[in-house]
């Protein structure tokens, strides 16, 4: 998510900084350069050595240090970063900020640069309430380039339960990549569906397909991170919830059906999604009865199901009427013809765009971390995307979307 992503991570003196050695970590296997810089009171929480061991690079502790700026100056280090984390901020960093102090190394450097600022909040809940602290961080939410991200409610370290515990990595790297992407998709709301759909056989069996889910959770981040309000209906799948994101779990596809239908359908055009990307498995077919208990073997050595036709989510969503229908994005896996199944199905269901991939031989995508696709749209274009990691091929498809869907552009966030 960070790749090739220049980092300076600002620690202040919060018991929250003894988690930065396992925040650098994070951040150097997303992709991206990091170097530390301490507070003097953060230096009583966490080792330099550590965290320079950690990051591979010294670690910035004095203004006047002669060695470290002989090494990179503040200036230059500053110029150098594309983006600034501080985990934790302190009540006081809040304040020294907020009033453009720099009387020190971390707070100089965020005064000189011109990259965005995320800064993470983290301290005792009675702290975080004081109204002095609330006013500075109201100040600085307001101001150009500078992102919060919300304490977390829990145990602190000061026994109370309550706001100001500092968020786990994935979620404070979900906010620098947010803060680094161009905000293509604000204020507009996409679904993604994503994963396979299960169909009971009877209570304890049923059939599914492969599909880990992985391609639909990419892409739903890589929507959020251009700043859309993302929903996501995801069949059954081991995968942890995405960043701002609303998650909705489904199993069968009736149930995936029943789900898109009412959000796409939505009683206020305001809710109504704008783009659905249908990046699941859907079963084609399902039992036709479900035994009401489990199926002993002992009724037979074979076994004969009846099946029957599930409805069609995407086909149903492309025969909308042209002012209920939403911009619609399919794909296509299949195991031989790929561009002739995969236009078909372009024009059968009434989509925009459809990504099509190959799901047999040693490409393919069914769980793999790596994908790679051919996307056609409505216009007769065709692009080729990867190999590459799904969360890249996820930013092409939303990259190609909005070059052919002018009307999807960006507009500003609703009050
Ligand atoms: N799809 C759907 N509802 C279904 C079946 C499929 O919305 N009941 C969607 C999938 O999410 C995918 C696209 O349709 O975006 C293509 O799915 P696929 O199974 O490849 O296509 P089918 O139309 O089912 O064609 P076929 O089985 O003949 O390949």
């Amino acid at each position: 998510m960070l790749h090739g992503k220049r980092v300076i991570l600002g620690i202040s003196g919060g018991i929250a900084a003894y988690k930065g050695p396992a925040l650098v970590r994070a951040l150097v296997e997303a992709g991206a350069e990091v170097r530390v810089i301490l507070t003097r009171s953060a230096v009583e929480f966490v080792a330099p050595l550590a965290l320079q061991a950690v990051s591979h690079n010294a670690v910035g502790l004095d203004l006047f240090d002669p060695a470290y700026e002989a090494q990179i100056g503040h200036i230059e280090l500053a110029r150098w970063a594309d983006a600034v984390l501080v985990a934790p901020t302190t009540a006081n960093l809040l304040a020294r900020l907020a009033y453009g102090l720099c009387d020190d190394l971390l707070t100089t450097v965020l005064c000189a640069t011109r990259a965005p600022v995320v800064l993470a909040p983290a301290m005792n809940s009675q702290m975080l309430a004081h109204p002095a602290v609330q006013a500075n961080l109201a100040l600085l939410a307001a101001r150009e380039g500078h992102l919060i991200v919300q304490p977390d409610q829990g145990a602190l370290a000061c026994q109370e339960i309550g706001p100001g515990r500092m968020p786990d990595p994935e979620v404070l790297i979900a906010a620098l990549a947010g803060a680094l992407s161009p905000r293509r998709l604000e204020g507009r709301r996409a679904l993604i569906t994503a994963g396979p759909t299960r169909e009971a056989i009877d209570p304890v069996r049923f059939l599914s397909n492969p599909s880990s889910g992985k391609m639909g959770f990419a892409v739903a981040r890589a929507a959020a991170l251009l700043g859309a309000r993302v929903t996501l209906v995801a069949g059954p799948v081991s995968l942890p919830d995405p960043v701002g994101v609303e998650r909705i779990d489904v199993v069968s596809a009736e149930e995936m059906f029943e789900a898109v239908m009412a959000r796409v359908q939505h009683p206020d055009p305001d809710q109504r999604p704008e783009v659905v990307v249908k990046a699941a498995a859907v079963a084609d077919w399902r039992p036709a009865q479900v035994a009401d208990h489990k199926v002993k073997k002992t009724e037979g050595e074979q076994l004969t199901l009846v099946m029957e036709r599930t409805r069609d989510i995407l086909a149903g969503l492309g025969a909308l009427p042209d002012d209920r229908r939403p911009i619609l994005v399919g794909f296509a896996a299949e195991t031989r013809d790929l561009d002739r199944y995969a236009l078909d199905k372009l024009n059968r269901k009434n989509l925009d765009m459809i990504v099509a991939n190959q799901v047999s031989g040693p490409t393919s995508a069914f769980g793999a971390d790596l994908n790679a696709v051919t996307l056609f749209d409505r216009q007769g274009g065709r692009v080729d995307l990867g190999p590459a990691p799904k969360d890249e091929i996820a930013a092409g498809i939303w990259g190609h979307l909005l070059a052919i869907s002018p009307q999807l552009g960006a507009r500003s966030r609703p009050e």
